[in-house]
């Protein structure tokens, strides 16, 4: 059906002018002509990116389009935007579908046996997170089962984005893939992120044990790089515009707890590696940075380099931060991932980290300072 179709779509785009008539570019998920062709395509691979208008998602398609690839995003812009996109937005190979996972219905017009699907869309960020826990516990699994049921007839790869938080408080230096995974108790709002991810994994891991579908699991460890946001907690973002603000850094709790950042761009490497390496599939892999920093290292480094008066101020969690324990040391062990998919991060944090803070002083000088909402 999908095959004949693309063929009498072929045939009306190739009449001289009626491509003209067909926009392109970035629209609501009412499909144009233009759109059911190229998604209808049967002869070339293809790249569906849910929540590909998010930080890591926009990243991951301007990586794929710049090397030739197809990609289709579907995001509800939750948490993801438009100007994520507007660098591939008009390329005749990208398409963007907006619309919430949950509510696509003619997932036929989108899948067929040549797509990959990489899971990103989720409810991210413990501000966001804890004020919305029923929503975050569905979301972070719903959308995962749905797309593990469309693409079991066609057999399409599936990546699912999961999270270090599912290791809760690691107890050694770095957290293996086989060590015991930690829930908080279910009156911690942030136990819902943890749950959802965990329940997708232990869907697309069973899906791939007992049906045979390829499917890859990683655990981002705190990626950062350009067009993250501070709006839903994310410290980065919160602590450059703090200080490119003059404003007080603000530290949650002692400062001392640690973090292994990550440039996105060596996650999006990350990601592609993994899904060319037949034998990651039915896995799970930690992807993340290799150094370990104190949050006061942090904050003193984006002062310094910021050149900012703010002072760096200790404040205890905010009271819907504190219910349950803050993770207090995340670090990865990547052995797993450097010798099945030969990655290993290539950027260090403060190379990335200055990148931020040169693109928004950039940012800052074009934009009247009210509308620098956010960084
Ligand atoms: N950024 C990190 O440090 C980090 C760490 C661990 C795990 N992860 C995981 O990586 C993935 C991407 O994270 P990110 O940092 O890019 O977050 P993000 O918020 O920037 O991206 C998520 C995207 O998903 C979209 N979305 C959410 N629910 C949706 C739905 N039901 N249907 C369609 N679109 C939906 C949002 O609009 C957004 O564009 C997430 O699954 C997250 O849990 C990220």
């Amino acid at each position: 059906m999908a095959y004949s179709l693309f063929n009498i779509l072929y045939k009306l785009r190739s009449i001289p002018n009626f491509s003209s008539f067909i926009s392109s570019g970035i629209h609501s998920h009412t499909f144009l002509l233009e759109d059911l062709f190229f998604i209808l395509n049967p002869y070339s691979m293809k790249y569906v990116i849910t929540g590909g208008a998010g930080f890591i998602g926009s990243h991951l398609a301007e990586d794929l389009i710049d090397s030739g690839e197809q990609v289709i995003v579907i995001d509800n812009l939750s948490t993801g935007s438009l100007s994520n996109l507007s660098g591939i937005s008009s390329n005749d190979k990208f398409r963007l579908i907006i619309s919430d996972v949950r509510s696509v219905r003619h997932w036929e017009d989108i899948l067929d046996g040549n797509t990959i699907i990489i899971h990103l869309a989720a409810t991210v960020g413990v501000n966001k997170v804890v004020c919305n826990s029923l929503e975050t516990l569905e979301n972070n699994f719903q959308p995962t089962l749905t797309l593990l049921n469309q693409a079991l007839p066609l057999g399409c790869k599936i990546f699912l984005a999961s999270t270090s938080e599912v290791y809760g408080e690691s107890t050694g230096v770095c957290s293996s893939e086989s060590d015991p995974l930690i829930v908080p108790s279910s009156h911690c709002g942030r136990s819902a992120y943890t749950l959802g991810k965990l329940t997708s994994e232990h869907y697309c891991l069973n899906y791939s044990r007992q049906f045979g579908l390829p499917v890859i699991v990683a655990r981002f460890f705190n990626a950062i790089g350009l067009n993250q946001i501070g709006n839903y907690g994310m410290v980065v973002p919160t602590f450059v515009r703090q200080a490119l603000a003059g404003e007080p850094i603000t530290v949650y709790g002692t400062g001392n707890q640690t973090r292994s950042f990550c440039n996105v761009k060596d996650i999006v490497r990350a990601i592609r590696q993994l899904l060319q390496t037949d034998s990651a599939y039915g896995q799970v892999f930690n992807v993340g940075g290799s150094e370990s920093i104190t949050i006061t290292e942090l904050a003193t480094y984006i002062k310094r380099v910021t050149g900012s008066s703010s002072p760096i101020v200790y404040k205890p969690f905010p009271p819907h931060r504190s219910l349950g324990k803050d993770i207090l040391h995340r670090k990865a062990r990547l052995d797993k991932i450097c010798s099945v998919a030969g990655w290993k991060p290539l950027t260090s944090w403060h190379t990335v980290i200055d990148e931020i803070i040169d693109h928004q002083k950039v940012l800052l000088q074009s934009r009247p300072r009210e509308q620098y909402a956010y960084v």
